[in-house]
């Protein structure tokens, strides 16, 4: 599928782009909050079992490209153990009325560098969102951070080292805003160390067959969670759940009961080099 298609997608879904690029997180959680905004939740316990699985030696750090990252929401969760709910309460706390970015980001810091980071993980986040990323990188919720569209431009040269020792790539409410393009720029410098495993929660509306094909010219091959879907969110308003499920069925599906009811779903894609495809089935992988 061509990226125009998945503009056309877009144009379905509620515009959000006036919370992702503030200088801290109030918004994102404020507005996300209201519409019950869970993915980074529910994806976290298979994210969870597929960082078990990467993980060489028990005492070795994980790797982690986060695309669309955010503010280091998954980080947030994969490193601290926090949840969604946590963090709503966080930053709505009443200590922060009336606190300017700096403040938000100066208690922030003290708040995310004392708490453990029990399974040792690292995560690189990758956003186009630069002030998203800079609040993510000063508190130390993103160990590095990247304020790139590959959409519309290449890897930078510099970055290039540094997706080298990635293990894991995960992305939770990002595919959609990115494509194969944002796959093919990236995976020349994550495969010049292990070839990192690719672990995608897609929103049911985005076909993920182009992204699938452009890992598969690499060697990957993807593999979708069948019988089972991610709360993402609820729909924003009533025109949103009519156009989304008037796209889903456009695409030959019947929408679900979740859907039905008021939310938007998600499913889940692991993509892996085929020796490591062909040794065990994302199912058993995932009731190991
Ligand atoms: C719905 S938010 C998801 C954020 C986070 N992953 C989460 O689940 O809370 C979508 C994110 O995708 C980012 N995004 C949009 N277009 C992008 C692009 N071309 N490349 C990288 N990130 C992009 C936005 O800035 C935003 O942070």
């Amino acid at each position: 599928m061509e990226n125009a298609d998945f503009q056309d997608i877009n144009e379905v879904k509620a515009n959000m782009d006036h919370i992702y690029n503030q200088p801290d997180p109030r918004a994102y959680f404020r507005e996300l909050k209201k519409l019950n905004y869970s993915i980074p939740d529910t994806a976290l316990p298979i994210f969870r079992k597929i960082i078990e699985q990467v993980r060489q030696d028990e005492d070795d750090t994980v790797h982690v490209l986060d695309l669309g990252c955010s503010y280091g929401v998954n980080a947030a969760l994969l490193k601290h153990d926090l949840s969604m709910d946590e963090l709503y309460t966080h930053w709505a706390h009443a200590e922060l009325a009336g606190a300017n970015a700096k403040e938000v980001a100066a208690r922030d810091k003290e708040f995310f560098t004392n708490l453990e980071n029990p399974d040792n993980i690292e995560v690189i986040g990758l956003d186009l969102a630069q002030n998203a990323i800079s609040f993510g990188e000063d508190v130390g919720l993103l160990d590095e951070g990247l304020a790139v569209n590959l959409e519309t431009g290449g890897l930078p040269v510099q970055a290039r080292e540094m997706l080298s020792p990635i293990d894991l790539v995960t992305s939770t409410g990002c595919i959609g805003y990115v494509t194969e393009k944002t796959f093919d720029n990236i995976l020349p410098a994550v495969m010049a160390g292990r070839s990192p495993w690719i672990a995608n929660f897609v929103l049911r509306m985005f076909p993920f067959d182009a992204i699938e094909e452009t890992l598969a010219d690499r060697g990957y091959v993807t593999e979708k969670l069948e019988g089972q879907t991610f709360l993402q969110r609820r729909f924003e308003s009533d025109d949103e759940q009519e156009q989304a499920l008037d796209q889903l069925r456009e695409q030959g599906f019947e929408p679900t009961n979740e859907e039905v009811d008021g939310n938007l779903v998600a499913e889940f894609f692991l993509s892996r080099p085929k020796r490591d495809a062909e040794e065990m089935s994302l199912e058993s992988l995932l009731a190991a």
